[in-house]
């Protein structure tokens, strides 16, 4: 099992262009791409586990892959094809619940496995309202647990009130009926979840609009959409690892070149921000989304209460936990119930870690308690969970740390283990 050794260090100044694409808007460019009739180009894709995993999946559903080096060129097949091979999500539940919703309405036969760890996380969030359109879909445990299998069949519209906020489920959902049914749907959320798939489908033609009550119409496409054009810049989930890095190290600064800035993807930030950290955005581009570099400089912090907008920072918790650990006083985390059922069980795991390298914690049903401290060198375990495994590196920093199972890293930034070794020296062991 792989392992890094982090050794502790402070006192850098870096400017890094190289944070990983944006995940979401990778996954989506793939799959999305077939919605058109002509090739979409995307510049920047996700080199990554999950979203190379994607890159396969539509490509055994028949389209042509052609990649130079300066983008991706995804040209859709005519007719979705039936693959005579199980499509292979990876770790990625964002691959599994969009795919159940694309392809439930297509034509054939289509099964959709994942690794041990996604095969344990709940699909009957997007199951249960597609088998209510009609969708055929069975599962381990009546369809809650994949593999799936899925015979594809006509959808009718819906009027759905999701009790979640999950872009997963949204665009699943949104996707099920876009190309297929005859009314507009209606698909309500609790909070707005990151809004990606909108503003991307709607750039490609299609009619998504968020009405007067905060629900989301969506109107039948029934003509192929525009193709994509797309430079997919990088993720802020991925840069905020280095954010906390900056943060909590003495005399040290870093500027994090374009990254997305999307309201419902920087929370995280704005939160950071809050507890005192000295953090600044430069916007540089708007055209589809907002993207632009972001200046983090050393800075002490104070403890916080986070219990809102828990959907448009779920991602960065396990980072953010470092930076509570750091910081003076108490942090709160709740309404974060989500977190159970993520990669691992992230309230779970970051408590029992953070033990570990003796932060005082308490663990809630639905968030935690962190007493700020000393984060001290201890040995902790990913628990095949990427953003445990990035943050546990992240708070190395402060007195140095053993991270044992390593090799999730790469389902979504591969390049992680490179730059941290601009801060600090790594070693790296089997
Ligand atoms: C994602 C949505 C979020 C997020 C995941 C990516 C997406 O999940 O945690 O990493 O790309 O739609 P939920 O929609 O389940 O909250």
């Amino acid at each position: 099992m792989s392992f890094l050794e982090i050794e502790k260090c402070d006192d850098f100044d870096l400017e890094i262009k190289s944070i990983a694409s944006d995940k979401s808007i990778s996954h989506r460019s793939a799959i999305f791409s077939l919605l058109s009739d002509k090739p979409s180009r995307i510049k920047n894709y996700l080199q990554a586990e999950d979203t190379l995993n994607t890159l396969k999946i539509v490509e055994k559903l028949g389209a042509k892959i052609e990649e130079n080096s300066e983008f991706l060129k995804i040209t859709p097949p005519k007719d979705i094809k039936e693959p005579d091979d199980v499509l292979d999500c990876g770790n990625s539940g964002t691959a599994m619940r969009l795919m159940c919703g694309f392809l439930s309405n297509k034509k054939g036969f289509f099964v959709l496995h994942g690794d041990k760890y996604l095969s344990q996380r709940p699909m009957n969030r997007v199951i249960k309202p597609l088998k209510n359109i009609g969708a055929k879909i069975d599962g381990r445990d009546e369809g809650s647990y994949s593999p799936l299998a899925i015979r594809g069949s006509k959808l009718t519209s819906f009027k759905y009130k999701s009790p979640i906020a999950s872009a997963q489920v949204k665009s699943a959902m949104i996707l099920s009926v876009l190309r297929s049914a005859d009314k507009i749907s209606y698909y309500k959320e609790p909070h707005l979840s990151r809004d990606h798939t909108e503003r991307m489908l709607n750039g490609m033609g299609a009619k998504i609009i968020t009405n007067e009550k905060s629900e989301i119409e969506i109107y039948p496409s029934l003509q192929p959409l525009k193709p994509l054009d797309i430079y997919i810049p990088s993720d802020p989930s991925s840069a905020f690892f280095f954010a906390v890095a900056t943060a909590i190290s003495k005399n040290s600064k870093i500027i994090l070149k374009n990254v997305l800035l999307n309201p419902t993807r920087i929370e995280a930030f704005e939160v950071l921000k809050r507890m005192g950290a000295d953090i600044k955005y430069i916007i540089k581009d708007e055209k589809y989304e907002i993207v632009g570099d972001i200046v983090v400089k050393s800075s002490k912090l104070k403890g916080i209460e986070v219990g809102e907008n828990i959907a448009w920072l779920i991602d960065e918790l396990p980072a953010l936990s470092i930076a509570m650990s750091c910081a003076k006083g108490k942090s709160v985390v709740k309404n974060a119930k989500e977190l159970r059922v993520k990669e691992s069980d992230r309230i779970k795991t970051v408590v029992d870690n953070l033990q570990k390298c003796g932060i005082k914690t308490k663990e809630y049903k639905d968030g935690y308690e962190i007493i700020g401290g000393e984060i001290k060198s201890a040995e902790i375990n990913s628990f095949g969970d990427h953003r445990i495994a990035m943050s546990f590196a992240i708070a190395g920093l402060v007195d140095g740390m053993k991270v044992n199972d390593t090799e999730c890293i790469k389902t979504s930034f591969p390049n992680f283990i490179d730059i941290l070794k601009k801060i600090t020296r790594i070693k790296i062991g089997n």
